[in-house]
C-alpha cells in the first residue's frame, strides 16, 4: 500500500487544496493530508479549526485521512510510512517555492516529493488571497469548501483590524 502525504498550512482550506487532494488519491492507496506550521506566515484559523474544516472538506474522497505535523514533514513522512510528498502546482511562483523544499525534504529523509499540476479554473485560489478578499467584504463561498467561508468570517472578526486597514498611527 503506497501512502501520501499532501502538506500545508490550509488556512483555509481552498477548492484548489481540495483538487489536488483527490489528484494525489488517483496515485497512491491512501493520502494524509497534514496541516504543518509554515514559519514564515502567521495563522488566522487555530489548528483544530483548520483540521475541522479538512475533514469535513475531503470527507467524501475514500483512503483520505486529515493529520497534524508535529514538526519536521519529513520525519512526519517517515512516521507514517509515505512514500512521497505531493504538493499542487498553480504556476511557476509555486515551483520556485516549492522546488528548495523539495530539495530539503529529501536531504533530510529521502523523501520525494511530487509535484501536480491542479486545475487551471482553480489556479488563481491561494488561501492568503481568499482571506484577503474575505477581509474587505468580498464573497468567498465559492473559492472554499462548503462550511469554510463562515468560519473564515468568525475568525476575521474575533482576529480586530487588519495592521494595513489604516487607522490611527
Ligand atoms: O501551505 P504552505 O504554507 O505553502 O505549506 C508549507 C509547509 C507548511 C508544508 C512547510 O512550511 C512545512 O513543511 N512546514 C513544516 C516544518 C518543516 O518541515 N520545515 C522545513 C520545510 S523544508
Amino acid at each position: 500500500m503506497t501512502v501520501a502525504v499532501c502538506p500545508g498550512s490550509f488556512d483555509p482550506v481552498t477548492l484548489g487544496h481540495v483538487d489536488i487532494v483527490e489528484r494525489a488519491r488517483t496515485m497512491f492507496d491512501e493520502v494524509v493530508v497534514a496541516i504543518a506550521a509554515n514559519a514564515a506566515k502567521r495563522s488566522l484559523l487555530d489548528v483544530g479549526t483548520r483540521r475541522a474544516l479538512l475533514a469535513d472538506a475531503v470527507a467524501a474522497v475514500p483512503g483520505v485521512r486529515v493529520d497534524v505535523v508535529p514538526g519536521l514533514l519529513a520525519d512526519f513522512c517517515r512516521d507514517v510510512g509515505a512514500v512521497a510528498v505531493v504538493k499542487g502546482l498553480r504556476g511557476g511562483a509555486d515551483f520556485d517555492a516549492e522546488h528548495p523544499m523539495a530539495l530539503m525534504n529529501r536531504h533530510l529523509t529521502g523523501v520525494e516529493t511530487v509535484f501536480v499540476v491542479g486545475a487551471p479554473h482553480l489556479a488563481h485560489i491561494a488561501s492568503s488571497m481568499v482571506k484577503d478578499v474575505a477581509r474587505h467584504g468580498g464573497d468567498i463561498a465559492d473559492l472554499v469548501p462548503a462550511g469554510v467561508a463562515p468560519a473564515v468570517l468568525t475568525a476575521l472578526a474575533a482576529s480586530g483590524p487588519h495592521p494595513s486597514s489604516g487607522g490611527a498611527s
